[in-house]
């Protein structure tokens, strides 16, 4: 019997081709994946759980849509999502993350749709191109994320987002790129844009702000995060 798809299993899913939606979800965090999907989806189903990294496919409002978290950085955002794009016909991935804000309009709980990302990574290396490749957002996803944002009336920015492989950073490199107009700091986004471009496919990053450097004493808690991270996963999930 020929397998059609030779890739599946990939090392990291093990879902069957056809069990993820057109569309994915994905916080870094594998615990709010399963609160999406428990909290929004209409029977949600469990189609991966390699690595506790749990992945769901159910609806929403008559809509096929799927969640699987990401994990934390450009190495693991690399392997997800470029496994969904190329091996299980993922057509759009929204990433739905927390960021630190260094916009002085930024607050927290503030949203940043990333039009574009910078990075300290080396990640689009790989496609050894003659230059810089700037990595960014499909276009029709941000301009109806900028709409839903509108509609709900959030607090949002659209710009650059700086994706850092440091978390801890001794050179606190994140105010060097706000002097260039960067918006704030996560550490996924270059990478799944990458993906993105790479394969024809497209891609969203939604942050909530759940950091300041300027404000620092509005910074969240855990329990807060997950609270106002629900009014970016409702526009996520009309997006989807
Ligand atoms: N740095 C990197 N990633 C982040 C931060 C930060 O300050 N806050 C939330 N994600």
């Amino acid at each position: 019997m020929s397998n059609e798809h030779p890739n599946i299993p990939t090392p990291h899913i093990t879902a069957k081709y056809g069990d993820f939606a057109e569309t994915v979800l994905m916080p870094g965090d594998p615990l709010r994946a399963k609160f999406i999907a428990e909290t929004f989806f209409e029977d949600p189903v469990l189609v991966n759980n390699v690595r506790g990294v749990n992945g769901y496919t159910g609806t929403y409002r008559g809509k096929r849509v799927s969640v699987m978290a990401s994990g934390m950085g450009q190495p693991s955002i690399g392997i997800y999502s470029y496994e969904l794009f190329r091996f299980y016909g993922v057509e759009n991935i929204i990433r739905v993350g927390s960021c630190g804000s260094f916009d002085p309009d930024l607050h927290a709980r503030d949203i940043i749709l990333a039009q574009g990302a910078c990075t300290n990574g080396n990640y689009a290396d790989q496609y050894r191109l003659p230059g810089t490749f700037c990595p960014i957002a499909d276009f029709g996803l941000l301009r109806r994320a900028a709409e839903l944002c509108d509609k709900a009336g959030v607090h949002y920015k659209v710009g650059n987002i700086f994706s850092s492989d440091m978390f801890y950073d001794d050179a606190n490199s994140g105010m060097e790129w706000a002097k260039m107009g960067v918006l704030g700091v996560e550490m996924e986004s270059a990478a799944l844009y990458c993906n993105a471009a790479r394969t024809g496919k497209k891609a969203l990053c939604i942050c909530t702000v759940s950091d300041s450097f300027l404000y620092p004493e509005e910074n969240t808690t855990a329990e807060e995060r997950q609270n106002s991270f629900t009014a970016m996963m409702k526009i996520a999930l009309e997006l989807a």
